[in-house]
């Protein structure tokens, strides 16, 4: 089960009332969604968006027989379409929206699509199965110079220029196929003292490829720009992002706005999780919170 981020502090900074709309973008096991559901009853509504069928799937069967599920309407598509799903489902003007970003527990544990270094699992990385090519074809069609680029823009690995060299060359003799097997390509790629430090050698690069694969960076962008079309004035966003290349598209897209006049940033500075929160669930570890509010 995927334990919900900053849970206490979304409430608080969304600030769910009775009878109010609200919009949950990335809804996953509904960690946020629901207890925003309950905040808003009687007469409010939730919209939950997810792109991935296989966890929207789970949720809409858990849900089947909760006390307000006449006033969720759950939808399988892309927060990039939040503008075009908003006018369908009667969710203009609404007074809310989180985006909880990037992948859950449930991708790394349960999905069996190679999101995780310490399985053994094919490579595929794609929230969406209609995604275009898959960390598979990534790895084994795309040129040495378009990897080297994708591991440094979207990993920040210092030493993709081996990486991308030597994946090229082992995928000469044989396609790279799952996970493990591209872990050890990278593990033969960096000095030792790097393998040997507490953060895995691999996980810049799947972080890169997974980015790659379902173009996060793009569509974070894209979300926070329907967002403000599908807020009303005075409705407010929140954002957690889980890195900095996340957070950096966030504050940018947030100072834009508050220079165009559109918004107010109510979180001076992005909230980050309590210690304990931490402990208890090291995924918060890296979590921050932004929040505006639209003029
Ligand atoms: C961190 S999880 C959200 C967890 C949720 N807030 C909870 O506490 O249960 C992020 C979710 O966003 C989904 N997702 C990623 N990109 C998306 C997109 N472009 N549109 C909609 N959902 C997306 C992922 O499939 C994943 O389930």
């Amino acid at each position: 089960m995927h334990i919900p981020v900053l849970f206490n502090e979304v409430i608080k900074w969304l600030d769910p009332k009775p009878g109010q709309k609200f919009i949950d973008a990335t809804i996953n096991g509904g960690g946020h969604g629901l207890a925003i559901l309950e905040k808003v009853q009687p007469d409010g509504e939730l919209l939950g968006i997810e792109w991935d069928s296989e966890l929207l799937k789970n949720l809409e069967s858990r849900i089947m027989n909760h006390e307000s599920r006449s006033s969720i309407t759950l939808v399988n598509d892309s927060y990039v379409n939040l503008k075009k799903i908003a006018e369908e489902k009667g969710f203009l003007e609404s007074d809310g929206i989180l985006f909880d970003l990037g992948m859950s527990s449930w991708h790394l544990d349960q999905s069996g699509r190679g999101f995780s270094f310490r399985k053994d699992e094919v490579l595929d990385m794609r929230f969406n199965q209609e995604t275009e090519f898959s960390a598979l074809e990534i790895v084994n069609t795309f040129s040495e110079k378009d990897l080297r680029e994708i591991i440094t823009e979207y990993g920040e690995e210092k030493f993709a220029d081996r990486i991308a060299k030597n994946i090229v060359e082992a995928r000469k003799s044989k396609i790279i196929k799952t996970t493990l097997e591209l872990v050890e390509v990278i593990k033969n790629s960096v000095p030792s003292w790097y393998s040997n430090k507490r953060i895995n050698p691999a996980t810049k690069t799947f972080q890169a490829l997974r980015i790659k694969v379902n173009q996060e960076l793009d569509n974070i962008a894209r979300g926070l720009d329907s967002a403000l079309d599908v807020l009303k004035k005075g409705g407010r966003a929140a954002v957690i992002s889980f890195h900095v290349l996340e957070d950096r598209i966030v504050k940018n897209k947030f100072r834009d706005f508050k220079n165009k006049g559109l918004v107010e940033i109510l979180t001076k500075k992005a909230v980050a999780p309590e210690y304990e929160e931490v402990k208890s669930n090291p995924r918060a570890r890296s979590a921050k919170l932004r929040v505006f509010r639209k003029l």
